[in-house]
This record gives structure tokens, sequence and C-alpha cells, in this order.
């Protein structure tokens, strides 16, 4: 038999895959050991790799085959547009998709002016813009702290995450439009699920009991 391997997402998104993995009985202990810097680990009893892998490189190694199986966020899906097979939505992680910035924006979202949006996610902001609203926009990339861009007059409008909205309001920016609701899912390669079908529905369907 050979090795099943899944990217997961470093950080929050790793440590509740891991637990809800355990749920089912696939356990890794050095992968809970918060202050190991290993990346891979493996499971000789149940021939399975875990490796963590930053969250907008998951898809990567699941669309190329390196990795079987990923767990992302929906986000991240969306923004890297690769192919591969989204199978099932783990529940955890949920979050908005959303465009924010001060009260004083609203209006500019009616009338299809030209405003600048600034974003960690160009894509998923390109495709709301263009696709749904039908408003020419300028999108301008941020790696992160993306709520400081309207404060400091970068652009007029954000297209970021919102969890529980405290960053927005510690910032006195609100939520203007909502984009899409966010959760993990788990991605799987497309060639992987042809040849590795009977291992991976089993992992379907356990999953399936237990969320
Ligand atoms: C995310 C997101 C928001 C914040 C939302 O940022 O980009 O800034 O969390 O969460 P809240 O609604 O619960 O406040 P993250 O912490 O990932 O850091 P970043 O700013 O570097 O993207």
């Amino acid at each position: 038999m050979r090795y099943l391997t899944f990217a997961l997402a470093k950080g929050r998104l790793a440590k509740k895959s891991l637990e809800m993995f355990e749920k089912i009985g696939i356990t890794c202990e050095e992968m809970k050991d918060e202050k190991t810097r290993k990346l891979i680990f493996v499971n000789e009893e149940l021939k399975i790799k875990f490796f963590l892998a930053k969250a907008g490189d998951v898809p990567t190694y699941v669309e190329y085959g390196a990795a079987d199986i990923g767990v992302v966020g929906k986000d991240t899906i969306l923004e890297e547009g690769r192919n591969l097979y989204e199978v099932m939505d783990l529940g955890f992680g949920k979050c908005k998709m959303c465009v924010c910035g001060p009260e004083s924006a609203r209006e500019l979202l009616k009338h299809h002016e030209m405003i600048r949006v600034a974003s960690k996610y160009p894509n998923i902001a390109r495709d709301y813009f263009y696709n749904k609203k039908h408003q020419t926009v300028e999108i301008i990339k941020l790696n992160g702290s993306v709520e400081l861009a309207p404060i400091v007059n970068l652009s007029e409008v954000i297209v970021d995450i919102v969890e529980t909205g405290s960053t927005l309001r510690e910032n006195g920016l609100t939520v203007l439009e909502e984009v899409c609701p966010l959760s993990a899912r788990m991605v799987v390669n497309q060639v992987s699920m042809k040849m590795e079908n009977e291992r991976i529905m089993k992992l379907i369907n356990d999953l399936k009991n237990i969320l």
C-alpha cells in the first residue's frame, strides 16, 4: 500500500484538521508538538503522511499530486483557482468574504463608480466586482492587515475575511456587502481520486459520520 499524503494549511486550520482526523482514528502524535519545526509527519501503521504548507500553496500541492488530499479554506480555493476536486465542507473555520470600508463608502458601491479595492484576494475581488456587480474598479493587492488601506486612503474599500468583526470594529470600518460564506474544505487530486478511490471514499464517509 502506498502512502496517502495530506497537505494541511499551517496554523489554526491544521490544528482543527488534526482534531477531526483523530476522531476517525487517524492520529499523528508528533504533529501535536507545537514547538516542532518539522514539516512532514508520518503514520507508518496507517501509511499516511501529513505535511504542513502555507495555506495558499495547499491547492498547488494537491493539483500537482504532491499531496493526494488537502485541507484548506474556501477563500484560498477560490483565489488559487486550481484544478482539483472539492469534496467536502468540513464545517469549521466558518467566516465570510466581505466588501468592507467606512460607512461613507457605501454610496460608492451603488453607482458603479471607479474605486480602488485593496485585498489579499485580488482574484476574488476582481470576480466579484467585474462579473457579479459589473463595476470597473482598480484592484490593489496587499499581503495582510488590509484594514489599514481605507484608513490611510490607499483604497476606498477592501475585500477581506470577516470572522468575529472585531478587526473592523476596532478600526472604524464596517461590512458593506457580503461576497460569499467561507469554511474549511477537503480537496482531492483528480488522479488520486481515481487511483485511490476506495481509501479516499472511506475517509470521506468516516468524516461525514462524525460531522
Ligand atoms: C484575518 C482577516 C481579518 C481578520 C478578521 O486576518 O484578514 O483581518 O482576520 O477576523 P475578525 O473578524 O475576527 O476580526 P489575519 O488574522 O489572518 O491576518 P492578516 O491581517 O495578516 O491577514
